[in-house]
């Protein structure tokens, strides 16, 4: 079982790009742990989305063969004890066994060893008990016994450990970094890798003289954006991908200066360039980006804007204030680096108030200072900030009234599109509706009058409206729905309202008030 291949798809594994130096050095300490038992952990820190998974990924599927890895996200993992521990001990059996099992006593039995199966099945039954801090020395202690019962050293990748910070609120465990730490520092065959995209905390927790892992993740890989080169590799494969070739260096340029270089915004800015050449035959030029970015920016079905939009809400989320936050750095997305006394007075602050702000800004990696002047981290969010809340264009000089001009354009064809999209749904709702109803089911348009499908069965006429929309129908839908059967040539009639999101509240009543089937 390759457990890789599921969290690192194969296509996905084709566009790895770069990181050779990353790679390398995380292989280095690696294999100087195996050879010589010298262990230097390792800390892989960056900002989201910069790649830092996608090297660990890497890292396992050019060594699952000589090396036993685990991976554990944090992220997909809960940070109550009791299960924070079971779900550590499950992926660290899961990825030695190379098994995809999930019952943990079916797991324990596999090793064979009476011992480990008695301890993990004493775990299990303790479970229910708040004994958390058992719970979870157990867990953290399991790769060494394990790595000793297989008589295998252990690597294991903890991706986006700052959330083990969670589990400080439960009872019984005050620091859970110093829990972790004791471990660390009484094993001797695990190595850890560990990554962290909160920069500010996972500094604090590796850094900080006063925190208790200091010194003991001294390896820090700080990852940064791609270089041009690299940059241009990777459009290229993405392009190659489509079965597409590029190779003008003007426009690999400016979707490098465009994207600085950020992986993730590269893949998608470079995909969505693909998606409208393709779909409306556009010429891939400066002018074709230019679009695709402010499209990637401002359309709310965007990826990156999406994207954007959580990363900017749930930081601000995170710290406390989040009015005068959001005022502070919609100032910075206008006009930045700034200093404090200059953001002071234009928010009519004191500076200490100030001061408060900005630090907590920094905290959550909104911001960061240089030389006494504060500024977004990301370039890019800021260029979000300032188109979305601001309507300015820090980019291109144009007025949101032109990029509003540019979507509705874009919009008109898209409709176009997710008109012959729909077709196809509705053919797909015919063939399944026909099959439950056991009726023959056609589109109807006669006398201007469209109806998704109608069928007649015992005389009755069944009518149906379809909705395949990524919003819950309404009143207004339902009721124009009803006013189309009431101009129509139907009389005995049975009518059908099919929405793939649901209804409103008011769209509700309406349709229970006429019997409309909901299906
Ligand atoms: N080396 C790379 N080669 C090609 N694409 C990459 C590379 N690194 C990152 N990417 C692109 O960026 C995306 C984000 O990468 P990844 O998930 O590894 O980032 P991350 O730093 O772990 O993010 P998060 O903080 O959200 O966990 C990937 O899905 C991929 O599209
Ligand atoms: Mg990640």
């Amino acid at each position: 079982m390759v457990l890789i291949n599921n969290i690192y798809p194969k296509d996905r594994q084709r566009l790895f790009t770069n990181r050779k130096k990353e790679l390398k050095l995380i292989e280095y300490n690696v294999e100087s742990f195996l050879k010589t038992g010298l262990r230097k952990h390792l800390v892989l820190i960056g900002l989201r989305r910069i790649g830092k998974s996608l090297i660990i990924y890497e890292f396992i599927k050019r060594n699952k063969n000589k090396i036993n890895i685990s991976y554990i996200d944090l992220k997909k993992t809960s940070m109550e004890p009791q299960y924070f521990a079971t779900d550590y001990i499950k992926k660290v059996l899961q990825w030695s066994l190379k098994t995809k099992e999930e019952d943990l006593l079916i797991l324990a039995n596999k090793l064979n060893n009476e011992k480990i199966f008695e301890q993990v099945n004493d775990f299990l039954n303790k479970k229910t008990k708040k004994n958390y801090l058992d719970q979870i020395n157990f867990a953290f202690s399991f790769p060494e016994l394990l790595s000793k019962l297989l008589n295998k050293k252990i690597v294991i990748c903890i991706d986006e450990f700052q959330d083990i910070l969670g589990m400080n609120r439960y009872k019984g465990i005050d620091d859970i970094i110093d829990i972790f730490r004791t471990h660390l520092q009484s094993q001797s065959n695990t190595f850890y890798i560990i990554t962290g995209s909160v920069i500010t905390t996972m500094e604090k927790i590796c850094l900080d003289d006063k925190s208790a892992l200091f010194l003991h993740f001294n390896k820090i890989i700080n990852l940064y954006n791609f270089t041009k080169e690299d940059s241009f590799a990777l459009i290229k494969k993405i392009f190659k991908q489509e079965q597409l070739s590029i190779h003008v260096k003007d426009i690999l340029f400016t979707l490098f200066k465009k994207t600085t270089g950020n992986p993730f915004y590269l893949t998608i800015l470079t995909q969505k360039i693909i998606e409208l050449n393709k779909l409306f035959d556009l010429e891939i030029d400066e002018n074709l980006i230019n679009k695709a970015f402010l499209i990637e920016l401002t359309n709310k079905n965007s990826r990156l804007y999406n994207y954007f939009n959580y990363i900017f809400e749930n930081s601000l989320e995170k710290a406390r204030g989040k009015a005068s936050l959001k005022s502070v750095l919609f100032e910075l997305a206008k006009e930045q680096p700034d200093s404090l006394s200059n953001l002071s007075e234009k928010l009519n602050k004191k500076s200490g108030e100030m001061r408060t702000l900005l630090k907590r800004l920094i905290e959550v990696d909104l911001v960061i200072q240089k030389q006494n002047k504060y500024l977004f981290r990301d370039n890019l969010l800021r260029k979000w900030v300032a188109l979305f809340y601001l309507g300015i264009n820090i980019e291109v000089t144009s007025s949101s009234k032109f990029i509003n001009e540019l979507l509705s354009q874009f919009q008109e064809k898209y409709q176009r599109v997710s008109t012959e999209l729909g077709r196809a749904t509705e053919y797909e709702y015919k063939v399944k509706l026909e099959k439950k109803l056991n009726i023959k089911l056609n589109n109807y348009n006669k006398n201007n009058l469209e109806f998704d499908l109608v069928g007649k069965k015992n005389n009755i006429y069944y009518i149906f409206e379809i909705k395949h929309r990524n919003k819950p129908a309404n009143y207004k839908d339902v009721k124009n729905f009803l006013e189309k059967v009431e101009k129509s040539e139907f009389k005995k009639i049975k009518l059908f309202f099919i929405s793939k999101s649901g209804f409103t509240k008011q769209a509700e009543g309406l349709i229970e008030k006429n019997g409309i089937g909901i299906l």
